[in-house]
């Protein structure tokens, strides 16, 4: 079993940024599991059972252009209160977790859930207002005109539904190390979470 990365926490904290840097850095595999959940969203959009969507879900499936909408990700969390869904996809993430060459999985149950003796266990956090403003940048560069008031309300509404569920809800683990980003640039968040996974590996 590798050497593996739990990285948890609400939606534009940076946490997908710190695992991408992370993995490259150490020479993991990184594996987005939020990613999961989108696609299985977006097959249930176009009228597929969730289940047997989660099912026969396929790493082709992950690499739809439009999984990186917001309304994939508001699909995303519809379809993550389900149960058997998140059970379907369970065992993908564990092997996944458990390659020889180890990896990074980031998401809001990693630490909890998926991989519960991870190797090091973060939980990348921001307050509301910037985490708002940081998606809002992003989706104005590519042109979305969307007010940062609404970007918000839709980060306030999936949060409280990713925290709220009772199938493996967004928690930071007990042992997982709290990485509060609001104050710090990418830079030097990438820089603290690389020192934690020096330190353990
Ligand atoms: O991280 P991302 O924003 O891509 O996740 C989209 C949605 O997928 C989350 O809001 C959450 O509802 C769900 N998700 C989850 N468990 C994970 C990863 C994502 O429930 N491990």
């Amino acid at each position: 079993m590798g050497f593996t990365v739990a990285i948890d926490g609400p939606a534009a904290a940076g946490k997908g940024t710190i695992s991408r840097k992370i993995a490259d850095q150490f020479g993991l595999a990184h594996l987005d599991t939020g990613l999961l959940y989108r696609a299985v969203g977006r097959m249930v959009a176009e009228g597929a059972e969730p289940l047997a969507a989660a099912q026969a879900l396929t790493p082709e499936d992950l690499n739809h252009p439009d999984l990186r909408s917001a309304r994939a990700g508001e699909g995303a969390s519809r379809v993550a209160v389900i149960p058997e869904v998140r059970a379907a996809l369970l065992a993908f993430q564990r092997s996944f977790a458990a390659r020889d060459g180890g990896a990074v999985l980031d998401g809001r149950d990693i630490g909890s859930v998926i991989c519960p003796d991870a190797d090091v266990k973060l939980f990348v956090t921001a307050s509301d207002a910037v985490r708002a403003h940081r998606r809002w940048l992003e989706l104005s560069a590519k042109g979305d005109p969307i007010a940062e008031s609404e970007v918000l309300a839709q980060l306030r509404a999936r949060d409280a539904r990713d925290a709220a569920r009772d199938a493996a809800p967004m928690i930071s683990a007990d042992d997982a190390v709290l990485l509060d980003t609001t104050e710090l640039t990418i830079d030097a968040a990438v820089e603290l979470a690389a020192d934690l996974v020096s330190q353990r590996m």
